[in-house]
């Protein structure tokens, strides 16, 4: 604690907190194998930079799952997937992040079974997001080598992390890049790497404009007023788009704060976070708003429903 370190690492996403299979160089020059950092207010993670810090470091190694349903019926040659973490933050329960997205996709998955749709519609619960997208990157990986035909199957990825923020905005992720230009994110090549990675400017793939419409259409249809976040790479998307899998989803604010503008759209309180306990011990049962839950759970079902009777805009 309080050392000055280099932190070299070999996973995640700038921005994205964990840190996985890095290596935490000491100034004696000892190397700890570093399982998952928390991000310290006001110091970035960067290749190459150098850190302070400031919390505990926490070696350990654990075996995770993702946890896969499918409807048994529905075209399998054009799969519609719907997936959120289930993982937390070591920090607290994850509630809102990403209880709120587990138990929205839990419920269309319960709502539909039994039904019979045109797509076939597979739900998955990702583990170790927060550990650097480690489920998702796994299965998007697994499948383009075991199956790629498989991998060729999905129509299009759907995402639901934090969709029930205590001061939230009803956003959607902006898959034609009209609200925030293509950003920047370190590339997360195959193999591990060495501070200084190049960065890779993230751009939707096509069909990630028409995902993006069908939510602000559903929220128009019931009257509620929807925004747009950044297509930044920083959840379980981020695979699927590099494979160039259309995707979308929606997300109701994590650490930003609430502008004006918006507080006239969605309602809530401008100048605070959207999420005050993002990624801390008081992200509990008490850090949902249901209304905004509900808003966004109904939201996500209107739009899986839609691609499940047809991909057309999407692919074509
Ligand atoms: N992936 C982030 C998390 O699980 C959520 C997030 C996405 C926050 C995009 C900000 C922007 O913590
Ligand atoms: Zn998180
Ligand atoms: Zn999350
Ligand atoms: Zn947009």
């Amino acid at each position: 604690a309080g050392a000055s370190a280099v932190l070299i690492f070999n996973s995640g996403t700038e921005g994205n907190e964990g840190v996985v299979n890095g290596s935490l160089v000491t100034p004696e020059a000892t190397t700890l194998p570093v399982v998952g950092l928390s991000y310290a207010a006001g110091t970035a993670l960067l290749a190459g930079g150098t850190v302070t810090v400031t919390t505990q470091v926490i070696s350990e190694n654990r075996e995770t799952y993702n946890v896969i349903a499918e409807t048994a019926s529905g075209d399998a040659g054009n799969t519609v997937v719907v997936g959120a973490h289930l993982d937390s933050v070591l920090e607290g329960p994850g509630i809102n992040d990403n209880g709120s997205g587990s138990a929205g996709i839990l419920t269309i998955a319960e709502a539909m079974a039994g039904t019979t749709t045109a797509n076939k519609v597979r739900f998955t619960w990702w583990g170790a997001e927060e550990s650097g997208l480690l489920g998702s990157k796994h299965y998007v990986a697994d499948l383009k080598t075991t199956s790629p035909a498989a991998l060729e199957d999905v129509a299009l990825y759907l995402n639901f992390d934090m969709i029930g923020s205590p001061n939230y905005g009803r956003f959607v992720y902006d898959g034609d890049h009209s609200a925030f230009a293509p950003v920047k994110v370190p590339a997360t090549p195959a193999t591990p790497t060495t501070p200084g990675t190049p960065e890779t400017t993230v751009t939707a793939p096509a069909g990630s404009g028409a995902i993006e419409a069908a939510f602000h259409q559903y929220f128009g249809s019931v009257g509620l007023a929807s925004g747009e976040t950044q297509f930044s790479g920083r959840s379980d998307y981020g695979p699927f788009i590099a494979e160039g899998i259309p995707a979308g989803g929606l997300f109701t604010g994590a650490e930003g704060r609430k502008t004006v503008e918006q507080a006239a759209l969605f309602g809530g309180r401008a100048g605070i976070p959207y999420d005050l306990c993002y990624h801390q011990a008081c992200d509990d049962i008490s850090n949902v708003n249901s209304q905004g839950l509900d808003e966004m759970a109904d939201a996500a079902a209107a739009v899986v429903v839609r691609f499940a009777t047809s991909t057309h805009d999407v692919n074509g």
